[in-house]
């Protein structure tokens, strides 16, 4: 795609992935993806935010074929997907400078092996005038890494946002045409990416309610022309309170502890409260952990396998633990066949949650009627929890 004007002397760069269905070799993306980049014309200098993932260099450099010079490279993010084409745009425009946090400035040496003597590093709030333009760097550590920052451009009122506010979509929509499409992808993009660090970005989201920010490009997905309501969304997804929902992953070998899982899911309904099941050989793990970013409560069924927990429950339970939901409950329900430490297994597996762990529900072979008594004990409890706690 050739570069596409978003306002005078502003142009979005870049390029769309419509292929790509996997990142970091974990995270599914259903819709590919784009890596955008930004080129901001000053009537003095002229800077670029960011670059683009490096099998796609060969786009951005066709779209700066006709820039004749850029003064400065603006890096965000020391992730690949944006830095990684920064060596070529400097072999080709080698008076730029790259200018980035001083953090990110040490990690883009290790990563891109880039000279030191390449860098501006700047501190929070820091301006860099472009003539009639403004860059300011606003310090955002841990929006993913720990050296991010985001830029504020104060004449235009956009803010670049790199990863924050991303969005997994290959689309050729520059501005945003569909809103719940961006939501839903928003949100899997914030569970996936953003929420193990959810404490740090309601802060540093916080910092930003005193720009005036009419625009948000963020490096993934569509431009925000509207952002208000994607920056709420993010305060509610990162703090807001949890809901009155069960995330109930499951495995099951031979029926027994799908019989559980079933029941469960009956008698939950029943007490009034919401239920998302996955079943883990089937599931997208995006989908389970956008479902986690709300749930009060998680419920793991797994049958005991080789004397603990199924791989699918254990990694699922792993996963679960370095994402960092909101939960505020765990329990675990599932059949074994002749003993074993399941329980204990991925109670030890969680120590990230500040969870209560409600009593587990285990059943030698097919659950029995005092088993499936058990179960609508649970979900009894776990609908008095949630209603003393006024999740909604
Ligand atoms: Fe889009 Fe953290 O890279």
């Amino acid at each position: 795609m050739f570069a596409r004007k978003i306002k005078d002397h502003i142009y979005w760069m870049g390029a769309v992935d419509w292929d790509r269905r996997l990142f970091d070799s974990l995270i599914p993306l259903p819709d590919g993806t784009t890596y955008n980049a930004y080129l901001v014309e000053g009537s003095e200098k002229t800077a670029l935010l960011d670059t683009v993932d490096p099998p796609m260099a060969g786009i951005l450099m066709a779209q700066l074929h006709k820039v004749p010079k850029i003064d400065f490279i603006v890096s965000h993010h020391a992730e690949q997907d944006h830095s990684g084409s920064i060596p070529r745009v400097l072999d080709r425009f080698p008076e730029a400078k790259v200018v980035s946090t001083p953090k990110a400035k040490t990690m883009l040496i290790d990563l891109l092996r880039i000279p030191e003597s390449a860098f501006i590093p700047v501190a929070d709030g820091e301006t860099i005038s472009l003539g009639d333009k403004t860059l300011k760097f606003i310090h955002a550590p841990w929006v993913h890494w720990p050296e991010t920052m985001v830029t504020y451009l104060e004449e235009d009122r956009i803010l670049f946002s790199c990863d924050l506010y991303g969005s997994h979509i290959a689309t050729t929509d520059l501005l945003i045409t569909d809103q719940g499409r961006v939501y839903e992808a928003a949100k899997r993009y914030f569970a996936e990416i953003m929420m193990p660090f959810r404490n740090v970005i309601a802060k540093n989201t916080e910092k930003l309610k005193t720009y005036d920010i009419q625009m948000i490009a963020p490096s993934h997905g569509p431009i925000y022309d509207r952002p208000s309501w994607i920056m709420e969304a993010y305060r509610d997804w990162a703090i807001g309170p949890p809901q009155n929902t069960v995330v109930l992953p499951f495995v099951s070998m031979h029926a027994s502890t799908e019989q559980m899982v079933d029941h469960l899911v009956s008698a939950l309904v029943e007490n009034g409260v919401r239920v998302e099941l996955f079943n883990l050989t089937v599931t997208d793990i995006g989908k389970l952990a956008m479902a986690l970013i709300d749930a009060a409560t998680l419920v793991v069924g797994t049958p005991t396998v080789l004397a603990g927990p199924h791989p699918l429950a254990a990694y699922c339970t792993f996963l679960a633990n370095a994402l960092r939901p909101k939960t505020r409950f765990l329990s675990i329900i599932g059949s074994y066949g002749w003993g074993g430490k399941t329980v204990e297994t991925l109670a030890g597996m969680i120590p990230n949650l500040k969870v209560e762990i409600l009593n587990p529900v285990l059943c030698k072979g097919l659950p029995s009627d005092s088993d499936f008594k058990a179960l609508d004990e649970m979900a009894v409890a776990i609908s008095r929890k949630h209603k003393e706690h006024n999740f909604a």
